[in-house]
């Protein structure tokens, strides 16, 4: 799938790896539609990073509400018949993090509604965006240039914490981990559509996310790494996404960006 001239739906993408994966996009001769319930993050990326540009739109929308999330896409799809720059998939960066071990200290069981809220953005929004930008690719004409018959390509973000959960990641994990089982059976249901699903799996990166961890915690997970012992930049998580957007054969894989880390016990 070509970048230049086509349309990106991006959850996420008002901080850290979606807005890394927006600014690489559009550095491309992409057109990238923002989606993310931080309606301020958002104007300030508009005014500021994306001050001057007219393929970068943000529109604000919750992928937890499957309504607020539709109205969002749709949105989005109506952009890319103003501009003639058509849909060319997704990316699903929105996601939370909540750390709390299974029993507290006194043996009482952790938040059932907090790991309800994790599955809902992680899980549910990611599985409510796939399915909205699937349907709305598999409405568009085929692109007659495209030997493949390619129509587009959908981007999940799982994390290594899929199957290496530290201790307090039972729902963050958990969620990762749906999301990369999803991957397989998705990229079969899209494969006669013409739609390819794939999933990055990021190991410790340097984002909002991850800002509130302590340094002295920050050079421990560091040093899980073998090569760089370092948390992974925003760019770097980008330039895997435009290789896989561009790259037709890669389809039905879960990529770990893990410096060759395998996390362990803190
Ligand atoms: N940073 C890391 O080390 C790391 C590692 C592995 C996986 N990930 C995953 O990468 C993705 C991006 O995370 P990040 O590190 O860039 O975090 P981030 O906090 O910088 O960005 C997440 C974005 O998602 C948005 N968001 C959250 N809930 C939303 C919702 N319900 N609807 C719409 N938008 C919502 C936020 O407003 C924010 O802009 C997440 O799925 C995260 O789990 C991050």
């Amino acid at each position: 799938m070509k970048i230049k001239g086509r349309t990106f739906i991006l959850t996420g993408g008002a901080s850290g790896l979606g807005l890394g994966t927006a600014q690489e996009l559009a550095s491309q001769g992409g057109y990238v539609a923002i989606l993310d319930r931080d309606e301020e993050a958002g104007k300030r990326v508009m005014s500021g990073t994306f001050s001057y540009s007219k393929s970068v739109r943000f529109f604000t929308a919750d992928v937890s509400d499957a309504e607020n999330l539709e109205k969002a896409v749709d949105a989005a799809v109506t952009w890319t018949k103003e501009t003639g720059k058509p849909l060319g998939g997704a990316v699903s960066a929105a996601g939370v993090a909540w750390t709390a071990k299974t029993l507290d200290r006194s043996g009482n069981p952790s938040s059932i509604s907090a790991f309800k809220t994790v599955m809902d953005v992680n899980v549910i929004g990611t599985y409510s965006l796939c399915s909205l930008v699937a349907s709305r690719l598999a409405a568009q004409p085929l692109d007659k240039l495209n030997e493949d018959g390619e129509r587009g390509v959908i981007i999940l973000v799982s994390s290594v914490s899929a199957l290496e959960g530290r201790t307090g990641q039972v729902a963050y994990g958990g969620s990762k981990g749906a999301v990369a089982s999803m991957t397989l059976p998705m990229a079969r249901d899209l494969a006669p559509w013409g739609i390819r699903v794939v999933a990055l799996a990021p190991a410790v990166f340097d984002t909002a996310m991850t800002a509130a961890i302590s340094k002295k915690t920050k050079n421990k997970l560091a040093a899980m790494l073998e090569f760089p012992r370092r948390f992974g930049q925003a760019s770097e998580f980008a330039k895997m996404v435009s290789s896989v957007i561009q790259n037709v054969i890669v389809n039905g894989a879960i990529i770990r960006l893990d410096g060759a880390s395998r996390m362990g016990k803190l």
